[in-house]
């Protein structure tokens, strides 16, 4: 096993890649766990999560490690969010802002197991509406498949991050123009962010693990 990057393992063998299981013993959404040592490692399955898909098609920096606070937009019943919580580890935090209440419900039962993980149900539209319960970040993280979720990832950044500090965006092509190819939505939405003093880093389409998706690392 082979870490690639801070908390982040590769099995050269099987080309699988791994975070250290928080809550040994604990599976989050059927991933397989082995156990190396004292050690137990999570799978982290590319087609399930848009980040190890990044990380797997080379994303050249994970700006992740021990103890960071991230700002998480569309955690869902929280795959992703689970990995980044293996990775930052007890000393660090996810603020996971998600607005449907159903998969907030299944999230929170994720929350019970891992305490860095703070559940917040709420619109990302609003930043305004949870300012109050968030600390200034290092990362802010955006996968929320909606028309404007450049927009609105900027608009948490602003409140939410310093500048040099880092954002991650997936992009799903079809959710933000269905008119034009993906190609064409990936390139407006990195312009979109270079517009609004992002450096874009890093981006990767992410197929073949998921179609029609990009995901973009830049320096706010
Ligand atoms: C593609 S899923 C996220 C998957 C998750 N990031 C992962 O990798 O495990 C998108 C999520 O964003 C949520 N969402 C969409 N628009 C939102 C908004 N404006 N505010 C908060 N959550 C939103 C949806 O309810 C959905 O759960």
């Amino acid at each position: 096993m082979k870490e690639i990057s801070y908390g982040i393992f590769l099995d050269k063998s099987s080309g699988k890649i791994f975070t250290k299981n928080l809550v040994p013993g604990q599976r989050v959404y059927g991933e397989s766990l082995i156990k190396i040592g004292k050690d137990e490692y999570r799978e982290w399955v590319p087609i399930r999560s848009k980040l190890a898909a990044a990380i797997k098609k080379g994303l050249k920096q994970v700006p992740l490690s021990k103890g960071m606070k991230v700002l998480y937009l569309g955690s869902a019943t929280g795959t992703t969010p689970s990995h980044i919580s293996d990775i930052v580890g007890e000393t660090g935090i996810i603020y996971s802002v998600e607005f449907s209440e159903r998969m907030m419900r299944e999230f929170l039962k994720l929350c019970k197991q891992r305490k860095n993980l703070i559940p917040i149900l709420a619109d990302a539209r609003k930043p305004s509406s949870y300012e109050d319960l968030i600390e200034k970040v290092d990362v802010v993280y955006c996968d929320i498949a909606q028309p404007d979720e450049t927009e609105i990832a900027i608009r948490n950044c602003n409140m939410f991050l310093d500048h040099g500090e880092y954002i991650m965006l997936a992009v799903k092509s079809r959710s933000i123009d269905v008119t034009k190819s993906p190609d064409e939505v990936y390139k407006s939405e990195i312009e979109k962010l270079k517009s609004h003093g992002v450096k874009v880093m890093d981006w990767k389409k992410l197929d073949p693990y998921e179609k029609d998706h990009a995901f973009i690392l830049g320096r706010f």
